[in-house]
């Protein structure tokens, strides 16, 4: 009976339960009702008189050893379990959504420009939103008492010499045309700025897009086919196009392009005003003085040229009426364009 006792003192002392339920489960098997240490109490019921004595300490002291290592392991689990609750969280509970962000609409229309240009061989070219007069004005053909360089239309850092902030990405034009020969064909999008009244339809920051492309025997034919593929590939298949003459200094013819209403098919409604059509964007061919100005040869060469603003384009492709939206970070607005594109 000795070396049942010593056994199962041996097992109580190696046990290492790896969870809850394993010690109940020995507790159990050894102590419960019909557990070894009871069959061993039984057994002691039959011995001898002179063996009781000795007998009985040993299975007392293997009845204490076995209650205090199961409390004690019992206690050794739960404290581990609540450290790692204090270090970790309750690793079963759901998690807290972390909320996606998205682009900004006027972010995805810009892509969705550029992406068109690049299919046509455009390249993006960029430059800085603080300019001097020479890069916004002059060598773009503007005269010197031209009134877009009015103070109020132009935001001026410095004066004498005119350091500014560029009213229009046609400044990225004279830029290219340093870096670069011809053959040019980039696609310039950016920020510009204008000393505007806020209003649902103006602001003093917005963002314009410019294309520029020279190179010998660029035609307004050219011109023509190549804004009506953009044209297409943003508003739809059905999408035409007209243009209006118009003026811009750094162009020669100039015209204003429409596309037509997508809303109303062209019968005119609120939108188009009734017209059928909704402005765009400007262009022309590139004027001979431009290309003069940046040491282009006007004989050997030509080229075409385009801004279009893309708060405008926005505008148009997701039916926002108030342009002040684009810049006031509402989530409510921006959340809309999550799937948009
Ligand atoms: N820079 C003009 C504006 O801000 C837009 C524009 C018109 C750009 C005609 C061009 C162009 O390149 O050819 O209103």
């Amino acid at each position: 009976m000795t070396d049942k006792i010593n056994e199962l003192l041996r097992r109580v002392e190696e046990f290492k339960p790896k969870a809850a339920a394993e010690i109940e489960e020995f507790r159990i098997r050894i102590l419960g009702k019909k557990g070894e240490l009871t069959a061993l109490m039984e057994e002691f019921k039959t011995v001898a008189p002179e063996l009781k004595r000795e007998l009985g300490q040993q299975l007392n002291r293997l009845k204490n050893e076995a209650t205090s290592r199961i409390n004690a392991l019992r206690e050794e689990l739960q404290n581990a379990a609540s450290d790692a609750s204090a270090t970790s969280g309750d690793l079963t509970r759901p998690g807290t959504a972390e909320e996606l962000g998205s682009r900004h609409p006027i972010s995805l229309v810009k892509n969705r420009i550029v992406e068109v240009f690049e299919r046509l061989g455009y390249t993006v070219a960029d430059g800085p939103e603080i300019e001097d007069d020479w890069h916004v004005f002059s060598a773009l053909n503007f005269p010197p008492e031209h009134p877009a360089r009015d103070m109020q239309d132009t935001f001026f850092v410095e004066k004498d010499p005119d350091i500014l902030l560029r009213t229009h990405t046609s400044s990225i034009q004279v830029r290219t045309m340093e870096r670069q020969k011809p053959p040019i064909r980039v696609i310039c999008p950016g920020r510009v700025f204008r000393n505007e009244a806020i209003s649902y339809r103006a602001h003093c920051i917005f963002h314009q897009i410019e294309g520029l492309y020279i190179d010998e025997g660029v035609s307004f034919a050219d011109m023509k086919q190549s804004l009506l593929y953009f044209a297409k590939e943003i508003f739809g298949e059905q999408t035409a196009i007209r243009m209006r003459p118009s003026y811009f200094p750094f162009t020669e013819p100039s015209a204003e392009v429409d596309v037509s209403c997508n809303l109303c098919g062209g019968k005119g409604c609120a939108v188009c005003k009734g017209t059928g059509w909704l402005e765009i964007m400007g262009c022309g061919m590139v004027d001979p003085n431009v290309l003069k100005a940046n040491n282009i040869d006007p004989e050997k060469y030509s080229g075409f040229a385009f801004g279009m603003g893309i708060e405008r384009i926005a505008m148009l492709l997701y039916g926002v009426k108030d342009l002040r939206l684009y810049f006031e970070n509402d989530v409510r607005f921006l959340h809309q364009f999550d799937k948009a594109l």
